[in-house]
């Protein structure tokens, strides 16, 4: 089996990965780790603990970043998720508490006490991954690999015309993540966006989900108003879903090899700049960054079902 801690703000698409990596017989889901991003930090944990619990499993979570490293805060926008991250439903109560660690400090406890082994999976903005290397830098060296959902190279932005959103919401943070030097791949809108789950792969979903199938299905009818609107689409692209399958069926991906970094201010704040192994550039610093693994397209059809079939 493959060990994960999974990093989320969830958020409508994050809670359908929730889901996937609770359910998948392959993976084992160490912990749940917050962040602030499509919620406030304290929605964000308070529905990764009510997720779980209605997948009637008991997973740690510990809560994190409360707000970008170093651009200013500003309030999520509820017409995507909700106000309550999950389509403004209404949400069963939460018995369950977070872990009394830190997200960065939960991270860096794993990771070091199975060397080698544990998988991050990162779908928000990445001010925990930015934590957990300022605690403990020699986690780069223990951590299995890093797989993230953000930016994007050829496709454009979802926020600007460049920026994704998890880029976006912490630029900076990602930075550091992105540049870090443990082994990474980048999946991006490159990817997602050829993935569209229909309104009847939901219900397909829901179907087989129980009580969280009804969180999964009531959410996604508000997700995919938004979509209707932004993209002209019936369906809901699974962002961060597609994280967790590039882990589990890489194969359903294209993936390319090259330095990657990520703007941090200006007009392009938040863009990810991929440069690809070997190519040379006049300006030297594109090949001083480590090199890491970015999605530049995805069998869509193969991806969504993926997702289907694990749920
Ligand atoms: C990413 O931004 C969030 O809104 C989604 O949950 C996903 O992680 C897509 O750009
Ligand atoms: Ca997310």
């Amino acid at each position: 089996t493959t060990p994960i801690i999974f990093d989320t703000d969830p958020g409508v698409d994050d809670a359908q990965a929730i889901a996937i990596a609770l359910a998948h017989p392959d993976i084992e889901l160490l912990g749940l780790t917050t962040t602030y991003g499509n919620v406030d930090i304290d929605t964000a944990t308070h529905n990764a603990l009510l997720l779980s619990e209605l997948a009637g499993q008991t997973i740690p979570v510990a809560q994190g970043a409360a707000a970008p490293l170093v651009k200013p805060k500003h309030p999520a926008p509820a017409h995507i998720h909700g106000a309550n991250g999950l389509g403004n439903i209404e949400l069963p109560t939460v018995s369950g508490q977070a872990d009394s660690r830190s997200a960065a400090q939960f991270i860096v406890d794993t990771v070091n006490a199975r060397p080698g082994e544990v998988t991050l999976v990162a779908v928000g903005p990445l001010g925990n991954l930015a934590a957990a290397l300022q605690l403990d830098p020699s986690i780069v060296e223990r951590v299995k690999q890093v797989v993230i959902m953000g930016g994007s190279i050829r496709e454009g932005g979802n926020v600007t015309p460049v920026a994704e959103a998890n880029m976006f919401n912490d630029p900076h943070a990602a930075s550091r993540a992105l540049t870090a030097g443990w082994p990474l791949v980048m999946v991006g809108l490159d990817a997602t966006h050829r993935c569209v789950l229909s309104p009847a792969d939901m219900d397909t979903i829901a179907a087989g989900q129980g009580r969280l199938g009804d969180v999964l299905k009531g959410s996604y009818g508000f997700y995919r108003d938004f979509y209707q609107q932004a993209l002209g689409i019936d369906g809901c692209c699974p962002h961060d879903s597609c994280a967790l399958a590039w882990l589990m069926a890489p194969q359903l991906f294209t993936t390319a090899r090259g330095h990657l970094t990520v703007a941090t201010d200006g007009d392009a704040e938040g863009q990810t700049i991929f440069a690809p192994e070997g190519r040379p550039f006049l300006d030297a610093r594109w090949s001083r960054t480590p090199l890491v693994d970015v999605c530049l397209d995805a069998d869509g059809a193969a991806v969504v079902k993926w997702i289907v079939d694990t749920l």
